[in-house]
Order: structure tokens, then sequence, then C-alpha cells
């Protein structure tokens, strides 16, 4: 048994972040500056889309792409019950009605079908959540869009290195949102970024995240000299700081050598589960870049006679950390009350909510943690049979 708990999602963090924050702190300028202008550069550059725009979390890019689409009350905006919450309250804060569909269960992404059927002359956006970094089926996504006159905002959150055919997630669409919190494959602590083909919607963004100004702090009181500035719209305070940035920095140019670590770890974990009672990831999609965010099973609780949330809990007492992705929306009383959903309605999204189970899975793991990870699983999956069901 290990002697160290292994914490879920553990970020890497290495001397370079602790040096290119010590400068920035030092340098006088901590808000948002230089650094977080030269990483919207090089997150812009690594994406090639022609803008990309630093938020303050993934959840404040969702909300400004919905502004910048234009949704408001009176619109639909779809996406799907199987997604983190910051997801849907994106879309209640613009005042739009938030329409939720089902997933694919191998996938775990929206099922163009039922997207297809939920499409309707409201239908403003279509937010897409590309699950644990898997590319949804942007064809399908896009021609629906097309056919409904409605924009497609990626909740792109785990999906920074994901490709459909060759093109980035990030690059497809009106406009694609990233985070970088501390479990995502890149971190700026807090953090998040849109990227977009439109200019007037960047242009727009920078200003509604800093309360809706027309010149941002940098531009005020940086050696420039202090300019006037005027508040043009009731904005937000949704900018990123040069710490984030400073971070953000040091982990972007390591995003490919992380990623093919991960691929590595994925690889190890799925041999090592093949003959357990469970089901491991779907195999990436031919033509398709799965970024790899999260590495999820489904335990099959049929076979081994005990739920999810008992293998969770025997996994902690060996001292491994997991997380549940997710507690599907309409398992959520408020958005029971809020969109008139219930049980039954997404019958693949439940599937997969009582089941889903995230191992620990980052490139900061070392091989006898992922050893450890293995020798758990095998330990309390493996060994139930039918016969050892619990009371
Ligand atoms: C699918 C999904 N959407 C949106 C978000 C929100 O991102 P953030 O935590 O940066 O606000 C997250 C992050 O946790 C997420 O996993």
């Amino acid at each position: 048994m290990r002697t160290s708990y292994l914490t879920f999602g553990a970020p890497l963090i290495e001397e370079d972040e602790i040096r290119e924050v010590e400068a920035t702190l030092r340098s006088g300028w901590i808000g948002t500056g230089p650094r977080v202008a030269r990483f919207q550069e090089e997150f812009r550059s690594y994406l090639g889309v022609p803008h990309a725009v630093a938020t303050n979390s993934g959840s404040s890019a969702l909300h400004l792409s919905l502004l910048m689409a234009g949704v408001g009350p009176g619109d639909e905006v779809i996406t799907t019950a199987h997604t983190f919450c910051a997801t849907v309250n994106a879309i209640i804060h613009t005042g739009a009605k938030p329409v939720l569909v089902d997933v694919d269960r191998d996938t775990q992404n929206i099922d163009p079908e039922k997207l297809k059927g939920a499409a309707t002359k409201r239908t403003r956006a279509i937010l897409p959540v590309h699950f644990a970094g898997r590319p949804c089926d942007m064809d399908a996504i896009l021609d629906i869009a097309r056919e409904h006159g409605a924009y497609v905002i990626n909740d792109a959150a785990h999906a920074i290195e994901a490709e459909w055919k060759g093109v980035k997630i990030g690059r497809l669409g009106d406009a694609s949102c990233f985070s970088f919190y501390v479990t995502k494959n890149i971190t700026t602590i807090e953090g998040g970024m849109i990227s977009t083909p439109h200019e007037k919607w960047a242009q727009t963004a920078k200003i509604y995240a800093l309360h809706g100004l027309t010149a941002d702090a940098w531009k005020r009181f940086s050696d420039d000299g202090f300019k006037h500035y005027e508040v043009t719209v009731p904005g937000f305070k949704y900018n990123m700081t040069d710490v984030e940035a400073a971070v953000g920095l040091c982990q972007l140019a390591r995003i490919e050598h992380w990623a093919a670590r991960r691929r590595e770890i994925w690889q190890r974990y799925n041999e090592a589960f093949a003959d357990l009672p469970l089901f491991v990831p779907a195999p990436e999609q031919e033509g398709t870049v799965h970024a790899r965010h999260l590495y999820t099973v489904l335990i099959d609780i049929d076979t081994i006679g005990t739920s999810r949330d008992k293998v969770q809990s025997e996994l902690h007492k060996r001292r491994i950390g997991t997380g549940v992705h997710y507690t599907a929306l309409h398992h959520h009383r408020f958005y029971q009350r809020k969109l008139g959903v219930c049980e039954g309605q997404f019958p693949n999204t439940e599937f997969i909510a009582a089941r889903t189970l995230s191992l620990p899975f980052s490139p900061k793991l070392s091989d006898e943690d992922v050893g450890d990870v293995i020798e758990a699983v095998r330990e309390v999956v493996g060994r139930r049979r039918p016969q050892e069901t619990e009371p």
C-alpha cells in the first residue's frame, strides 16, 4: 500500500514556473499586462487561430462567448446533460434557455441525432462538450448549426490538443472555450481562453472581460503614460493576471511532451485493465486526436454487484484519489426545478453517471504511481465477483 496519498488531478509545476512567477512578482506588474499578451499570442499560435482572448476561467470564457454570439432571453442553447455545471450555468447567465440532450454511450459526446431532434428556430447556439478530450463529431454539428443558422461554441475545457480531421477543435465553429483550472492539461491555477475566427468577437470579448472599459489597465497605467477610458457596456471582471499567464507560458511550452506521457499512461492502463469488469475509454477515432484529459473507466456495476461509490471509497482507502465526471446535470435538484428535466430523460448520461470513475492521470505520475493505481484497481474491482455482492 502507498504511504502518500495520490491526489487526483495534481498539476505538474516545475522550477520554470516558480522562477517565472517570482520574476513577475518582482516586475512591478502583476495584473493583466505583457505576460497575458504573450500567453494569448502563444496560445493563438499553438492552435493556429486568428484570435485568442485570455480570461480568468473557462466558465467566464463560456459566458463571454455566448454573449458575443448575442445569446440572450428568448434563445435556446443546446448542450448535453453529461457535463460540468459551468457549461449550463453560462447559458443560464445569458438569460437563454439551456436545452439538454443525451450523449452517445461510447464516445460520451453529444449524440448528433439527438442534437438534430432538439434544434428549433429558437436555437441560437450549439455548445458541444468535447468530453475528456475526445473531439465531438464536428461535421455533423457544423451541418446542423448551418441548417438552423446557429452558432457553434465549443466547450473545449478538456480539449486543447484535440483535433477533428487534422484541425484543432479551437479552430472550428465560432468560438472555443478552454480552461486552465488546476486539473486541466495545462494550468494557470485559475484561467481560461477564448479562441475565435471573428475579430469583432475578440475585440468585444476583451472589453467585456474588463468592466466594459475602452482601454485595459496595462494601457492606462503603463510607461506610455496615463490614458483616460470610457465605459461602453456594463462588463465583467473576467481578466487573467500576469502571474497566472507566467505559469501558463511555462506549461504551454511542455504541452506536446506531456501529451506523449499521457498517451503512455493511457496505454498502460488499457492493457492492465483489459480483463477486469470495467469498460476502458473507447479507442481514439481514426482521423482525430484525443486530447486525453481524463482517463475515465465505467465500472461494470452489474457484474461486480457493488456501486461505483463503493469502488471509489475502496480506492481511497488504498490512498488513490479519483474523480467523478460527472453527476448528470438532471440529477441536481436545481436543474430539475429550473429546466424541468428528470430521471429517465437521458438514459446514456444516466448509465455513465452511475458507473464513471476517473483515475489519476497526469504527467506528474511516476511509473511507480501508475503501478500503484493499477494494483489498487485490480485489487478492488478484480476480486469482486457476483457472489460477493453487497448486502
Ligand atoms: C467541461 C467543463 N466545462 C467548463 C469548465 C469550467 O472551467 P473553469 O473551472 O476554468 O471555470 C470545466 C472545468 O472545470 C469543465 O470541465
